[in-house]
């Protein structure tokens, strides 16, 4: 069997809790897992019981994250890290360009060279804030065609919502397996380690790397206490263990590559690192698909703001301010009575990258592709171009499907400065603005 179709084989009918948020806990050997308390004089099968903090001791009980671990080695034994190359993957402050006040779009990235892992794979297309302030975000593509062997990789800055927009991933985490396909997303809180194995020969797509606090469900205000993304929906590993090295193997070391304050570091492991056989707790990694996002929007005319669309939220200290938001234009009807249907012209003060995972999107008739993304900073005009203006200035409004497309908007509260290899990359097209020429004056006086 290829590599490929032992990840396959692995990732059918895997098992999941669901729920958001939720305290859940898991065993792969019955009687792992301690009852009634965290920390007894000796864990249950000889295993080392081990804390994981996502947020501060002492963050308000509906914040706090963290989840008990009982793993066949602390985490605590391990060698020194040394510095390794970063390859493409950076974090901020990005000061390696100026902030750009233009509208930007990119192509998807070029294919990789063979034997390009999911780590390898990471470009970073820019961002903002500071990790080591935990606070703001990143945007990275990446692009793979080779599974993660013998290494694991954990980012301390931030957590990390993969967004699969070509070939499915599965995911082999500190809690146990998921999967991700184009479609859906996979969350790998601050901290966790994690390896990446492919369900495709070659697969591609983006990264939110939030820096700040961990990602939310929205408030439901007035809309009460269902819809856009159900808590249920959201689906958590049970818990999988490696004993060994490598693959199981007692003599394959494991590199583990732990980004920090925007490096890469490595050390050599003579076991993997995922090796937790029974845990606890809510700093979980999950996945979702969003073909379940409950769209929600106007029934009666105009376009409500996109954030009606938001799947998860990073919630900064300011009510209703978001670090970052992670909103999806997921298929859904339109019936608007006199009403300009696309997305409207507009400013905003907050920043948006865009991608897309499939098919179109309803602002945009060309140049915005699968894989590619648009970036529209803080107060930069834009909306649908002018093919679309004209369509949906006239077009009949009877009630309309549109589901020819995925898209998906990082919206953030800071501008994102673009890498200066986002700046000088082939895939960055040129003549953007055009797509905005040729909006005719239709002024009437
Ligand atoms: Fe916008």
């Amino acid at each position: 069997m290829t590599t490929i179709e032992q990840a396959r084989k692995t990732a059918e009918g895997l098992d999941h809790l669901s729920g958001f948020g939720n305290e859940h806990s898991s065993e792969a050997v019955p009687g792992a897992l301690p009852i009634g308390r965290n920390s007894p004089q000796r864990a249950p099968l000889g295993l080392y019981a081990e804390q994981l903090s996502g947020t501060a001791f002492t963050e308000p009980r509906a914040h706090n994250r963290r989840s008990w671990l009982y793993r066949i080695r602390p985490s605590a034994a391990h060698p020194r890290f040394v510095r390794t190359g970063n390859g493409a993957l950076s974090g901020a402050p990005f000061t390696d360009s100026a902030p750009d006040p233009n509208r930007l779009r990119w192509g998807p990235l070029p294919d990789p060279p063979a034997g390009t892992d999911f780590l390898d794979g990471l470009w970073t297309l820019g961002g903002n804030g500071d990790a080591a302030q935990r606070t703001g975000m990143a945007v990275h593509l990446y692009a793979a065609n080779s599974p993660m062997t013998d290494r694991v990789f954990s980012d301390a800055d931030g957590e990390l919502l993969i967004v699969p927009e070509r070939g499915g991933l599965l995911l082999r985490t500190e809690f146990g397996l998921l999967r991700a396909d184009p479609g859906h997303v996979a969350l790998i809180p601050r901290g966790v380690r994690f390896r990446v194995e492919l369900l495709d020969e070659s697969v591609r797509g983006y990264v939110c790397e939030n820096y700040g606090r961990p990602f939310v469900l929205p408030d439901l205000g007035p809309i009460g206490a269902n819809g856009l993304a159900n808590a249920r929906d959201f689906l958590a590993p049970v818990a999988a263990y490696e004993d060994g090295g490598a693959g199981g193997d007692a003599d394959r070391p494991v590199e583990v590559v732990n980004k920090f304050c925007g490096n890469l570091w490595r050390a050599e492991y003579d076991h993997s690192p995922l090796d937790v056989v029974a845990w606890h707790g809510n700093h979980l990694p999950y996945v979702y698909d969003l073909h379940r996002f409950n769209v929600l929007g106007s029934i009666s005319y105009d376009h409500p703001d996109p954030s009606i669309f938001t799947v998860l939220t990073s919630p900064s200290d300011t009510p209703g301010l978001a670090g970052v938001d992670f909103v999806v234009f997921a298929p859904r009807w339109l019936v608007g009575e006199d009403t300009f249907r696309p997305p409207y012209f507009h400013r905003n003060v907050m920043s948006e990258y865009m991608g897309l995972i499939e098919g179109a999107y309803d602002a945009k008739a060309e140049g915005f592709v699968p894989g590619g993304g648009s970036l529209h900073n803080m107060m930069s005009a834009h909306g649908p171009d002018r093919e679309t203006f004209d369509r949906a200035s006239t077009a009949e409004l009877k009630p309309q499907k549109v589901d020819n497309g995925l898209a998906f908007m990082f919206e953030t509260r800071w501008p994102v400065t673009a890498t200066a290899q986002a700046m000088a990359a082939g895939h960055l097209q040129s003549g953007y603005d055009d797509v905005w020429q040729g909006l005719e004056r239709h002024f009437r006086s």
